[in-house]
């Protein structure tokens, strides 16, 4: 496929965005290839939800199953979760703990870090059938992923050209991650939604600060968020990952009382809060490239992970956190506030169904083109207010990058400059 022609990339801004990248199975493939498998870092799960020895989660590293685990040297190892041997999947259940990780199909079994420990049959029985001579277990290992943590979240890659995880992560993202996870953190839940789009459209809604006060109605007039949000949008060295904020109001002529009064709500702990760090945010979401998000909103805090399931369907998985420390009457908040900002309640819905509706609208269409024009099409760069979509683009512009699509690659020298 030649991109550069099939693809009509109409300016090298990234203000126009074809949307064949939503829906091309080609496309999606590369995507696996040069992103997913590429030098990126992957949000793997938290620390948090495997505390001891032999604790392990099953996720998905882009569509990839993988088991995370941490194994009795007190390490973190993170490995494919298919069977050496006729690929079957090998850890069947969500999370659990487990001294080796057995193969249910011919019981090949693996230690921690998916090393292929024990084999039924190797040398027959008396003599006959079973494995050749020179087999060797240590050719038979479960594929590792290159795993580095940052506090308590685990990061995984497939590549070993990969920047360091510090690198990666930039100053522009470590500062917000180190006030998200300022205390040792407890796991509250798990949410999950199956979205009928595009992964890349809920990428995208991550670091739009404009549909917030316009998506999210129900918030705006309950009184719960502003309409004319007061922030900005941090972006790291590259505009591939952003940390969007939003401060405390300070007018309240703009902070929802007008509908608060003719809207009023029966249970009013639905919109208290408490302010938590010693600074004006309220809200912030920290979107790290390609797969994961960070929110704190209010009292509430989750992780956010896209996990790709076909060009036309991804899948969302939050962890709900606390802290460990808080208190009877913070925790109550925090699991009051789940109720109306995740999947059984409004924000969490409204921001799926606009990645839904996307996906309908764009069927047959390849070569129209999205626009991104809030914030103007100069130089990808941080921004002291929300209402922009720098950040969009600033993601826009690392995948092409990664995707290395023709028309973009002279691109390529902006972008080490930046
Ligand atoms: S497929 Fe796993 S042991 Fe055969
Ligand atoms: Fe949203």
């Amino acid at each position: 496929m030649n991109y550069n022609d099939d693809l009509h990339w109409e300016s090298k801004n990234f203000s126009n965005i074809p949307l064949s990248v939503f829906s091309d199975e080609n496309i999606y493939k590369r995507e696996i290839e040069k992103i997913f498998i590429g030098p990126v870092w992957l949000f793997l799960g938290l620390e948090a939800e495997i505390p001891n020895s032999g604790d392990f989660i099953t996720n998905f590293a882009g569509d990839i199953p993988i088991v995370v685990n941490r194994s009795k040297d007190g390490n973190i190892y993170a490995f494919v979760n298919r069977c050496a041997h006729r690929s079957s999947t090998v850890v069947r259940e969500l999370r659990g703990n487990s001294k080796n990780h057995t193969c249910i199909y011919h019981r090949w079994c693996y230690n921690h870090k998916g090393e292929l420990t024990g084999v039924p049959y190797q040398n027959g029985i008396n003599g006959k059938g079973g494995l050749p001579d020179d087999f060797n277990k240590n050719s038979h290992c479960l594929k590792r992923l290159k795993v580095e943590l940052y506090k308590g979240a685990i990061f995984g890659s497939f590549s070993d050209k990969v920047e360091p995880l510090l690198d990666y992560l930039g100053p522009e993202i470590i500062k917000p991650l180190d006030r998200f996870f300022s205390k040792p953190v407890e796991i509250l839940g798990y949410m999950r939604q199956r979205i009928d789009g595009n992964w890349k459209s809920y990428f995208e809604n991550l670091t739009d600060g404009i549909h917030a006060g316009l998506l999210h109605q129900l918030a705006v007039k309950m009184g719960l968020w502003g309409s004319t949000p007061d922030g900005g949008i941090k972006l790291d060295r590259y505009g591939r990952h952003s940390h969007y904020y939003i401060n405390y109001l300070k007018d309240t002529k703009y902070n929802g009382e007008y509908f608060k009064n003719k809207l009023a709500l029966n249970d009013l702990t639905f919109s208290e809060t408490v302010d938590e760090w010693d600074d004006d945010i309220s809200t912030d979401t920290i979107s790290i490239f390609p797969n994961v998000m960070f929110a704190t909103v209010s009292n509430f805090l989750m992780t956010e992970q896209i996990r790709l399931v076909n060009p036309g369907e991804f899948e969302l998985l939050s962890i709900v956190i606390g802290y460990k420390e808080d208190s009877p009457i913070l925790r109550k908040l925090r699991q009051h506030q789940v109720a109306w900002l995740g999947p059984a309640g409004y924000v969490a819905l409204e921001d799926s169904e606009a990645g839904a509706l996307i996906h309908k609208a764009i069927k047959g269409q390849d070569k129209e083109h999205s626009y991104l024009g809030y914030g103007g099409h100069g130089k990808i760069k941080s921004s002291d207010n929300v209402l922009t979509e720098i950040g969009v683009r600033g993601f826009w512009r690392y995948y092409c990058y990664l995707m290395d699509f023709d028309s973009t690659r002279d691109n390529l020298k902006y972008l080490d400059s930046f």
